[in-house]
């Protein structure tokens, strides 16, 4: 037996994913859909309330959270999953490692419930409490690591733990897993793609292990080379903003590909933190940081484009990686 083969496998490997799941949600073959069935194909919301100033401009965010595991990153978790179970490297008795600074714990630990396989988790011991419970919630099991040394510390342990014990440990490895990228290389970037129509000019995205960014840009330069993609970053290797990675300071994932940005920006904590305000009050969204960032250097491309009144809307798409709630213990919220 493996993991992934059934349910999972469909969502990783196929550009038709969306309509192949669409044949069994009527009347069609089975009744429901199962959890995996379920990730991807978020919606697409308009951000109406911060471009009011920027006319021409169309900023649209896809609602990570609506994945079941609550982020953007069950696509990636499910597809390194399906491919670990084709591949026949997640097997009875064998236990998925990873190191994750929570997100895609959070995916392993729900995928692991679901599928049956156990999931041990290496993360910096000052990641949000929610976190923890939800990935506890869901029965994985956590080894902390200093808060000092960041993700990097993380990712340190885990290939400790693989290298000491390789019958043990299916070391999934997001940051080197070439599954990762082609999550959205074969999903989101088709769907952003299908979901506007085709008429995306810009996609903008917070960089972490780099899938998001990486598989959806390679994706959408074969679909229309003149699409502009756009990395961001925090601007210090000491940020809040969970989730996102300070490539000059961190370990460089290997499946980065820094070649493929027609920018790279910068973006400040405080600045991400007064959006997530901004964007919960004025806009009913209660985004996570890193989906707040997104929008701060959204706004910050949109400002300096040359826009003129008869030019073609401009439309900027963006991932919300996830939902404000597993931030909700955070002071910024009321800080502002
Ligand atoms: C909240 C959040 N935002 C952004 C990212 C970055 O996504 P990626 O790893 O695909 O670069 C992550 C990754 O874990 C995340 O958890």
């Amino acid at each position: 037996m493996t993991y992934g083969s059934s349910k999972t496998a469909a969502i990783s490997s196929s550009a038709n994913s969306a309509e192949s799941r669409e044949g069994t949600s009527g009347l069609g073959e089975t009744l429901g859909h199962s959890l995996m069935e379920r990730i991807g194909n978020t919606p697409l919301l308009r951000l109406d309330a911060v471009t009011r100033d920027l006319q021409g401009v169309t900023l649209l965010g896809k609602a990570e959270w609506y994945n079941p595991g609550g982020s953007v990153k069950d696509r990636a978790a499910a597809s390194i999953v399906a491919e670990a179970g084709r591949r026949g490297l997640l097997y009875p008795g064998r236990i998925l490692l990873d190191a994750t600074s929570g997100n895609t714990g959070i995916a392993y630990a729900m995928l692991g419930a679901a599928e049956g396989f156990p999931v041990t988790l290496c993360m910096p011991e000052n990641v949000s409490r929610e976190r923890k419970q939800i990935v506890q919630g869901y029965g994985a099991n956590i080894i902390y690591t200093d808060p000092a040394d960041g993700s990097d510390g993380a990712i340190r342990m885990a290939r400790q733990l693989a290298a000491e014990h390789p019958d043990t440990y299916f070391y999934a490895d997001q940051y080197s897993n070439d599954a990762n990228w082609k999550a959205h290389y074969f999903m989101t970037a088709n769907e952003i793609w299908q979901q506007t129509q085709g008429r995306v000019t810009h996609f903008v995205s917070m960089l972490g292990t780099s899938g998001t960014f990486v598989g959806t840009t390679r994706r959408l330069k074969e679909l229309n080379p003149a699409i502009k993609c756009i990395s961001l970053q925090p601007d210090s290797s000491f940020h809040g903003i969970e989730g996102a990675k300070h490539m000059a300071s961190a370990i460089v994932p290997k499946i980065y590909d820094p070649t493929i940005a027609d920018q790279n920006l910068e973006i400040a904590t405080e600045d991400a933190y007064a959006m997530a305000r901004r964007l919960s009050r004025s806009a009913g969204l209660l985004v996570g940081i890193s989906a707040a960032a997104a929008v701060v250097g959204c706004l910050k491309i949109a400002r300096e484009l040359p826009l003129h009144r008869e030019q073609e809307a401009v439309i900027v798409t963006i991932l919300l990686c996830d939902s404000g709630d597993k931030y909700l213990s955070e002071r910024f919220w009321s800080e502002g």
